[in-house]
């Protein structure tokens, strides 16, 4: 049983093993391959992996039974891979057919792992908690560098310093750490939510907690834990709510999101021209449309003197730590992926955490959510 760990091509700075699931691997009965210089942006040297007792080859990847990445992998690179080869990473499938449908086509068995379910068995797992609660806390370090004001109150001889005001919106794994992040730096935080039973994680961080409490909130959250779409008259009134809170703000940090759909515009222009120079936001949701109106993927946009932060990937502004967990992710997949006495990929497909993360197999998308759609 051969595991390979690819260098990520693009900007990825991640890396989908660290030495100690290295030495993980091989105790599972694996040999490990990884590509030079793969783990070098989450400060890895190749020695390291050597250590640990991989292989370090330039075509690591040729006749591997497991391939593990960071990011879902380019037809260039899986023209390289082992038809059969089980692929697995987060792989970013809502919207992406016409890549899913090359996977299929490379004869690869592809298991996104962001649609690992969250039940207890599978939490260490959970890529999207281990590298949103990264994102959170990067949040807050990006908006104190692009903020001209100190976090915390501070009572000195020269006067006194006032504390910042964090505003978070959207208070799921991001944004919890956020909140907590803020607090250790000395904001006074609020946040806000649409699903009901976030207001006492708030107020246990800490933070006060705004939302417009009618019906509608009290039923806005799905069996599964996640957010719904809201109504527009909800939207409008929590928009009146938001438009006077975010006036008086240093700092807002927006991490909404709703599974499968683009990104709540809960921010918009006028918004963030309400707030004083210098004031600055953060939008992790940049990548799936914005929470932010005005937010660019990317970039700090300057819109009169208010910063809008639209950094991607923000857990790969924090890649040392980013890539240990989601290799430790990948490693408690993988260990339930192999028959150990055996030594050999012994995939159970009938096994719920693989029905829920295979996208592709034998040359067909199989994932019931992906289905190509009949003409
Ligand atoms: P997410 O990344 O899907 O969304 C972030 C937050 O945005 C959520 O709290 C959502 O309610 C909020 N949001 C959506 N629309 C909004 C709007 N219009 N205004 C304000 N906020 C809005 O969420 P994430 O971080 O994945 O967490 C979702 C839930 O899953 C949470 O309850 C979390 O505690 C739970 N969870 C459970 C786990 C487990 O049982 N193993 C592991 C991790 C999270």
């Amino acid at each position: 049983m051969k595991i390979a760990v690819p260098r990520e091509i693009d900007a990825e700075p991640r890396v989908a093993a660290v030495p100690e699931t290295v030495k993980k691997f091989k105790a599972l009965g694996a040999e490990v391959a990884v590509e030079p210089g793969a783990g070098l942006r989450s400060g890895i040297p190749d020695a390291d992996y050597e250590a640990a007792g991989a292989t370090i080859a330039a075509d690591a990847v040729s006749g591997a039974d497991i391939v593990i990445k960071v990011r879902r992998p380019e037809a260039a690179e899986l023209g390289r891979y082992k038809r059969g080869a089980l692929v697995i990473a987060i792989m970013d499938p809502y919207g992406n057919d016409a890549a899913l449908k090359t996977m299929a086509d490379a004869g690869v068995a592809a298991f996104a792992m962001e649609l690992m379910p969250r039940i207890t068995r599978a939490q260490v797992m959970d890529v999207l908690s281990s590298q949103a609660n990264l994102a959170g806390y990067r949040a807050v370090i990006e908006a104190a560098e692009s903020f001209g004001r100190a976090f915390p109150m501070m009572m000195t001889a020269a006067g006194t310093v006032p504390a910042a005001k964090v505003f978070v919106m959207g208070v799921g794994v991001a944004g919890l750490q956020a909140i907590a992040t803020a607090r250790r730096l000395g904001a006074v935080v609020t946040a806000t939510d649409v699903r009901p039973a976030v207001k006492e994680q708030v107020e246990s961080l800490g933070a006060k907690f705004i939302a417009v409490e009618d019906e509608e909130f009290k039923q806005a959250e799905t069996a599964g834990g996640y957010a719904k779409e809201m109504s527009k008259e909800y939207q409008a009134k929590q928009a009146a709510l938001t438009a006077e809170h975010i006036k008086k703000q240093d700092i807002v940090i927006t991490t909404a999101l709703i599974p499968g759909r683009p990104a709540p515009r809960l921010v918009s222009a006028e918004m963030v021209r309400s707030m004083k120079p210098g004031s600055v936001l953060v939008d992790l949701a940049v990548e799936r449309g914005g929470n932010v109106e005005g937010a660019r993927a990317g970039e700090v946009a300057d819109l009169g003197g208010v910063k809008v932060v639209g950094y991607t990937n923000l857990a790969g502004r924090v890649a040392a730590s980013a890539s240990g967990l989601y290799a430790r992710n990948l490693f408690s997949f993988i260990e339930t992926l192999v028959d150990k006495a055996a030594r050999t990929v012994a995939v159970k497909w009938d096994d719920e955490l693989v029905k829920a993360t295979a996208l592709t197999r034998e040359g067909a998308v199989i994932h019931p959510n992906f289905q190509p759609k009949s003409a």
